[in-house]
């Protein structure tokens, strides 16, 4: 008979007393005991990993936290996830979360070095859970109180940091670093070109800027925009991956000759690939010489602002109109959390505000309380609490310890796979960011041949899952190479375990 934990109803009538407080603390309990040992499971394997090899369970069988690799086909079928007529109630929930848990990559075992974020942390768990409890929008000041002024104060914070210090500093937060670059293509166009935002972008034709090496999400901004993907033009990097100021000039001066209107310039902190910074600095006179707007994608660089040792990288970002970082990737925030900064929100405002008066009923205050004037979504995830949790827990001297023991590892993986004289590195030394980029090449020598680097270097990837860990590659000018990335929670012994592995499997594929 459906109960009230199967759709509020009782013997076809709704329930006339609700019970939902008890139902959650039993589910929690419940499903405590299926998260806690997952959790566990990744910190127990951690012992093991300088090995390089699977650790062995009590039954003396090699286990591997990270991940239980299945096809597509065949994870179909062991899932069996199916969406009933009718509820399975409790038995059901936890049966398939079970097996959610088992299939899924456990991002918080150290062997996930594959992307530019990995596990979050206690307090991250702590702040969704606190989010999908309050489960309002951050799109009104009156729904969302407590967490708009959260919103608020940790954008303000974050601008701070990147010293934007005027009275209007602040920002909000995106659901993804794209979706922050986005924003800030729209705020930029619309405030240069303030009839665009009625009118759309005419006949004007207009070029953005990116480095070769920039992310991908401006392209996809210039698609939505209108703009196209061809007006993006990539300007050429530097041997670091770093964008060429002069090149950039060069760039603007012929799009201007051809009566193209250039007016957006994103340089990036941290690439995806390499993790280099843009000399900010010198782009930034260039878009003062032109009339561009400077946004900076700091996405996965920017959290190295809490660093005394590495916000020298950062040199020159007050000079950004717009600003992305990604708390979600460098400080393990949970996925997503993303800010947009600026040295005004006003500007925001004056960019992407609408006349809606259905949903703002705006008194005399001058400073915006009402945050999906500033944004492009309506219903926004309160976001900024993610961080902002994690701050208070940590403070910014705790994220400062654990971006410069993060930084320790990169240069400590670095310095491990040189001295074993296996493999050729694509990255400098100290590594910019916190990923090393390097080729399989045993005794030192790499092939001039691609196809043979790209095979190799995809055949150690692959190999690699088997032992525990996971790592991607990228192409590059000897075929494609492999990318590990730390983070802050990556110990010593992880990273003695990987390049051991990687010097294993070069070896075993060599002979
Ligand atoms: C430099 C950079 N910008 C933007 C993004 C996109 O961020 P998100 O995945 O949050 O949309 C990434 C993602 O890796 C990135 O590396």
């Amino acid at each position: 008979m459906p109960s009230i934990g199967n759709g509020y109803v009782a013997n076809g009538k709704p329930n006339s007393q609700l019970n939902r407080a008890a139902e959650t603390a039993d589910l929690l309990e419940s499903v405590q005991q299926l998260i806690i040992p997952f959790i566990k499971a990744a910190d127990d394997a951690a012992a093991h990993r300088a090995s390089g090899i699977l650790g062995l369970d009590a039954n003396g069988e090699a286990q591997n936290i990270l991940i239980d690799s299945q096809k597509p086909s065949e994870l179909v079928a062991k899932l069996k996830f199916l969406l009933p007529e009718e509820g399975l109630g409790k038995d059901g929930l936890l049966q398939s979360i079970e097996k959610l848990l088992k299939y899924s990559v456990n991002t918080w075992d150290q062997g996930f070095m594959d992307k530019l974020y990995a596990s979050t942390t206690p307090v991250g768990v702590i702040a969704d859970l606190i989010l999908s409890v309050l489960n309002t929008n951050v799109h009104v000041f009156h729904v969302s109180p407590a967490l708009t002024v959260i919103e608020k104060t940790t954008t303000k914070a974050f601008a701070n940091l990147f010293n934007f210090d005027g009275p209007h500093a602040g920002g909000i937060s995106c659901p993804g670093g794209s979706g922050s670059n986005l924003t800030s293509l729209i705020v930029a166009r619309n405030t240069l070109y303030p009839e665009t935002k009625t009118k759309g972008n005419g006949k004007r034709d207009f070029v953005v800027f990116t480095s070769a090496h920039g992310h991908y999400s401006v392209e996809k901004a210039a698609m939505i925009t209108g703009l196209g993907s061809s007006a993006v033009w990539a300007v050429p990097v530097d041997n670091e991956g770093s964008m060429r100021p002069q090149a950039l000039r060069e760039l603007v001066l012929l799009a201007k000759k051809q009566g193209k209107t250039p007016f957006y310039v994103n340089s990036t902190a941290g690439t995806t690939v390499m993790g280099s910074f843009d000399p900010f600095e010198e782009i930034s006179k260039i878009c003062k010489e032109f009339g561009m707007w400077l946004h900076i994608d700091a996405s996965w660089g920017g959290s190295v602002i809490f660093s005394k040792a590495q916000s020298w990288k950062m040199k020159g970002s007050h000079l950004a109109d717009s600003l992305t970082v990604n708390p979600h990737k460098m400080l393990n925030a949970p996925c997503t959390c993303s800010l947009l900064l600026g040295p005004d929100m006003r500007i925001f405002q004056r960019a992407n505000s609408t006349a809606a008066g259905y949903l703002f009923h705006r008194g005399d205050d001058e400073e915006v309380w009402d945050l999906a004037d500033l944004s492009l979504q309506c219903g926004r995830r309160g976001d900024a609490l993610k961080v902002a949790l994690a701050w208070l827990y940590y403070g910014a001297n705790g994220f400062e310890r654990q971006i410069d023991h993060a930084f320790d590892m990169a240069s400590y993986l670095f310095r491990l796979l040189e001295e074993s004289g296996d493999f050729v590195m694509v990255s400098s030394y100290p590594p910019p960011c916190l990923q090393v980029c390097f080729y399989s090449a045993p005794g030192g020598k790499l092939t001039s041949d691609k196809t043979v680097n790209t095979s190799r270097t995809q055949r150690i990837a692959h190999m690699l899952v088997g032992r525990g860990f996971m790592v991607d590659y990228a192409p590059g000018n000897k075929g494609s190479f492999l990318r590990v990335v730390v983070n802050v929670q990556t110990l010593e012994g992880t990273v003695e375990g990987i390049v051991k592995a990687m010097v294993e499997l070069g070896q075993e594929i060599s002979s």
